[in-house]
């Protein structure tokens, strides 16, 4: 090989993989991992990587980025401080969600979230499509459309009045994406029984973020799971319950994938590292540590831990849902505010891995394969992008973090890149932090800073996500099959 064949060289490093872990260097050229072996000869640009884990960079596949909430309030993070946040915490890839409100043309909602990213990010990016309006038009004509265009995967709730599908929809929603090949993402909390307990709390003056909690009771979550997965099953087309919070609800998931139903799942750092207990605060602070689903108790937690380990739960995602304290997002009355009023969501984009890495990979509670498969792999492969993107081999995009083990960090909001303005992890003691990231082969965060241009980030569209629908097991009997013209779906191929 003749000198300076590789752009850049990543040498000396200990690379893992969802499955391997090895020493050897890594080359690059025109912003693809060309050679992976060691000894390699040097690049225009060589990077010492020796004392340093070199990991895929990151996928978080579920972030909410300059996008207007089911409740009518726009994330204080745009394109641009949304994915500078994921770099400076190792992810060098974010899958935030173009939303479409009722009323809306798919096409346009699209057209729009584009135009926002395009010239903002800073990381490689896709979009997932929310979907509240599943009328004939969007069924037949503008999701196959924009299936077709690389939007593989769609979001549907089952709470929140302005989002909120009800079963008929969620079937009908179901069976096009059989049919396309698409993955549906879902919302699954019961919201009737929300609705129903905070409406008797509000009346009892019980308003503080605390009831939050208590209004988004853990059977909201394990019955709204239930129903999603009957219905999956019902028609046979996979789904993807999304941030799993609950005990239960891990047990279900784990009992149904036993059945051989096609439901896949995730979690998030929230239901790791957080309990109900965080949010019961003086006055209306609580409301920094308020999600749906909620943060629940210490066996929750222990449950998630050994979800994600046993693989129960195969994605790790930050539901990066970014408000501010303030009457933007969390306070929209001040003090005042009552926990139905309050903002949805809990940041975490930059400190998804390092969380995970620290108290995951550091503390022996989960090897680092699993952190790669968890925080990168399983995503690529779920969503599509496993051609590009998720692991490191020869002819993958050379997007990648090095990770320093040895690095201790406090915790502060100060440290952070988005636009939040604070944290639920404050003071937390970490150990290790991706020291250098790179996408595309582009440096894009080293020395603590950033490396890269505003909209250096590119769009990728991202193939029809075929683990999903190949996932082993048995296939429950599709009972309507012959009758509903359900048999015999062919699942295209990208
Ligand atoms: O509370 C949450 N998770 N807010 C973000 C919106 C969503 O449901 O993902
Ligand atoms: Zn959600
Ligand atoms: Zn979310």
């Amino acid at each position: 090989m003749a000198l300076h064949d590789f752009d850049v060289t990543v040498r000396g490093g200990r690379i893992s993989t969802d499955s391997e872990t090895f020493e050897a260097d890594i080359g690059i050229k025109d912003g693809l991992i060309t050679a992976v072996a060691p000894g390699l000869p040097a690049g225009q640009r060589d990077i010492d990587a020796s004392g340093r884990w070199v990991l895929p960079g990151g996928i978080d596949s579920h972030v909410h980025i300059e996008q207007l909430s089911g409740m009518g309030m726009m994330c204080a993070d745009d394109f641009y401080s949304g994915s500078v946040s994921a770099a400076f915490g190792g992810t060098t890839t974010i899958i935030p969600f173009a939303a479409q409100h009722r009323g809306k043309r798919i096409p346009e909602v699209v057209a729009d979230y584009a135009e926002r990213a395009r010239e903002k990010a800073v990381i490689d990016y896709g979009f997932h499509l929310i979907l509240a309006d599943p009328d004939e038009r969007a069924l037949t004509l503008d999701l196959p459309q924009a299936i077709r265009d690389g939007i593989t995967s769609l979001k549907v709730y089952m709470t929140y009045n302005q989002l909120k599908l009800d079963d008929f929809q969620l079937l009908d929603v179901l069976s096009l994406a059989g049919r396309e090949g698409a993955l549906v993402m879902i919302h699954a909390e019961n919201h009737d029984m929300i609705r129903w307990i905070a409406q008797r709390l509000l009346e009892r003056g019980h308003t503080a973020p605390k009831y939050h909690a208590v209004a988004h009771d853990p059977l909201a979550e394990t019955e709204a799971s239930h129903r999603a997965i009957a219905l999956s099953r019902l028609i046979n087309v996979p789904v993807l319950l999304v941030h799993v919070a609950g005990a239960e609800t891990v047990e279900l998931i784990r009992a149904a994938q036993k059945l051989g139903s096609h439901v896949h799942a995730e979690s998030c750092p929230q239901y790791l590292f957080l309990k109900a207990e965080d949010i019961d605060l003086p006055g209306v602070e609580g409301a920094k540590f308020c999600c749906s689903p909620p943060p629940r108790d210490a066996r929750s937690q222990e449950a998630v831990w050994q979800g994600l380990k046993d693989g129960t739960l195969g994605l790790y995602s930050s539901d990066h849902a970014p408000y501010r304290f303030d009457a933007s997002g969390k306070l929209p009355q001040g003090e005042a505010t009552v926990f139905k009023d309050m903002a949805n969501g809990v940041p975490g984009i930059e400190l998804r891995m390092p969380l995970l890495f620290s108290e995951g990979v550091m503390k022996n509670r989960i090897s680092i394969n699993e952190f790669v498969a968890l925080t990168a792999t399983n995503h690529a492969r779920m969503y599509g992008l496993a051609h590009r993107k998720g692991h490191i081999a020869v002819g993958l995009d050379a997007d990648l973090a090095l990770w320093n083990p040895l690095t201790h960090t406090t915790v502060s909001t100060t440290m952070l890149h988005d636009n939040v303005g604070y944290t639920p992890y404050e003071g937390m003691q970490l150990q290790g932090w991706p020291e250098l990231v790179m996408s595309r082969g582009r440096v894009v965060v080293q020395d603590n800073t950033l490396q890269v241009q505003r909209g250096s980030g590119q769009y990728i569209p991202r193939l029809r996500p075929e683990a999903v629908f190949t996932k082993s097991g048995t296939t429950p009997a599709p009972r309507l099959s012959g009758m509903l013209g359900l048999k015999g779906k062919a699942w295209p191929t990208n």
